[in-house]
C-alpha cells in the first residue's frame, strides 16, 4: 500500500493513544456465513489475523453445534491456533460449553447475556434471569481456573421484536455481569440500530450506576451505518476497547435483520487517522480480508476494503 493510501493523521482532543482492538471476525463473522468454512481455512484466517498485529482474536464458539453448525468444529480448530503469541478468547453459553474450552486449554472465555427477553429466548431458550443464573457457576468455575471472563450484552440499544430497549434494563443486566465477576463488558448493538447519543446515555447511566469506563467494550454491528460514528463517541467517553470483524464480515443467526460487524479496516483507518495506535498494519489487514472473502465467494463490504483494493461497489 503506498502513502497515500493511509490516512493523513491529525489527533483529535479527548481521545486515547491507544485502543485495543477485539476482533471477531472468526466467531462474529463466521457463525453467520450460510455455508460451512473449512476447519484449516478457519486457522489459517487466525493465523494471518494475528500476522496483522491483531492482538485479541475472538476464535469460536463452545455452543451446541446444531444452533451454530458453523462453528461445529470448535475442537478442531482451537487446538491448531492456541499457540499464537495472542488473546483467544472463546464464547460459551453454559458449564458444557465452559468444560468443552477448559478441555482444550483455553484462557479466556465469554458468556453472553441479553439485555431483552425476547432475544434471551431466541439466542439462548432462556429468560434474562435464567441465562444469568447459568452464568453464575460458568464465570464462578472460570475465575477459579484463572481464567479471562468477558460478559456481551446483547440488544443494548433496539431490539428487532421489543423495538427501543430501555436503559435500565440494560444497566441492570449489566451490573448483574460485573458483579458475578466479569473481567470486561461488551455493550452489543446486536442489530445496528444505535446513535451517537444513544451510545453517550447509555455509557453516562452506566458511570451512575457504578460500572467502570475501563471494563466496557463497545461492539457494533453496522447495518444503518453508524458504526464508526456510534465508536467515536464511545472514545470520547472514555472506552478504549473496541469490537470490529475483519471486512465487516458478521451477523447473529438469531436475531433478524443483524448484519456485519464494525470492519476492523474502517475501525483502524479513523483510528490512525486520530493518530491512535492500534499495533495493526492496515495493509496486511486488508490482504487477509481479501484472501477470506474470496474464500467465502463474494467481496468484503468494508468501504476501507473496497478502497484500498479498488474492488467494484
Ligand atoms: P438448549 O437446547 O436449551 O440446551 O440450548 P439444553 O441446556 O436444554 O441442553 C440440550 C442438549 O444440548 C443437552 O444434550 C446438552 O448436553 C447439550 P443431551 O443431554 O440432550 O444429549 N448442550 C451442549 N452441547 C455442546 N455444547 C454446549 C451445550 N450446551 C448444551 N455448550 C444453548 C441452550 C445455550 C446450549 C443453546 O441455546 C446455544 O448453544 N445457543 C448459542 C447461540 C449462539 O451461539 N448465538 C450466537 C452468539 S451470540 C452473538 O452473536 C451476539 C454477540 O455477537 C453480541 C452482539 O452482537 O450483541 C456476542
Ligand atoms: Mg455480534
Amino acid at each position: 500500500m503506498t502513502a497515500d493510501r493511509l490516512p493523513m493523521t491529525v489527533p483529535a482532543p479527548g481521545l486515547p493513544t491507544r485502543v485495543r482492538i477485539h476482533e471477531v471476525g472468526a466467531r462474529d463473522g463466521l457463525q453467520n456465513e450460510k455455508g460451512i468454512v473449512p476447519t484449516e481455512v478457519k486457522a489459517e484466517f487466525v493465523r494471518r489475523l494475528a500476522e496483522a498485529g491483531l492482538t485479541t482474536i475472538e476464535a469460536t464458539s463452545f455452543v451446541h453445534p446444531k444452533w451454530v453448525p458453523q462453528l461445529a468444529d470448535a475442537e478442531q480448530l482451537f487446538p491448531l491456533v492456541r499457540d499464537l503469541p495472542v488473546a483467544l478468547p472463546v464464547l460459551v453459553p453454559n458449564e458444557r460449553g465452559l468444560d468443552r474450552a477448559l478441555a482444550l486449554g483455553a484462557r479466556r472465555v465469554a458468556v453472553f447475556a441479553s439485555a431483552t427477553e425476547s432475544f434471551a429466548k431466541a439466542n439462548l431458550n432462556r429468560t434474562v434471569d435464567q441465562a444469568l443464573a447459568g452464568f453464575e457457576p460458568v464465570v464462578a468455575r472460570a475465575k477459579e481456573a484463572g481464567l479471562h471472563v468477558r460478559g456481551y450484552l446483547s440488544m443494548c440499544f433496539g431490539d428487532p421484536w421489543e423495538g427501543a430497549v430501555p436503559v435500565h434494563q440494560v444497566v441492570r443486566v449489566c451490573t448483574a455481569l460485573r458483579d458475578m465477576g466479569c473481567d470486561e463488558l461488551s455493550l452489543g448493538d446486536t442489530i445496528g440500530v444505535a446513535t451517537p447519543g444513544q451510545v453517550r446515555a447509555l455509557l453516562t447511566a452506566l458511570d451512575e450506576a457504578g460500572v467502570p469506563t475501563d471494563v466496557t467494550g463497545v461492539h457494533f454491528h453496522d447495518t444503518y451505518g453508524q458504526a464508526l460514528a456510534n465508536t467515536l463517541a464511545a472514545l470520547q467517553h472514555g472506552v478504549r476497547t473496541v469490537d470490529a470483524s475483519a471486512g465487516g464480515l458478521g451477523g447473529c443467526p438469531y436475531a433478524k435483520s443483524a448484519t456485519g460487524n464494525l470492519a476492523t479496516e474502517d475501525l483502524v483507518w479513523m483510528l490512525h487517522g486520530l493518530g491512535i495506535d492500534t499495533g495493526v498494519d492496515l495493509g496486511r489487514l486488508v490482504a487477509t480480508s481479501v484472501w477470506i472473502a474470496g474464500h467465502l465467494g463474494r467481496p468484503s463490504p468494508s468501504r476501507t476494503v473496497r478502497a484500498l483494493t479498488h474492488q467494484e461497489q
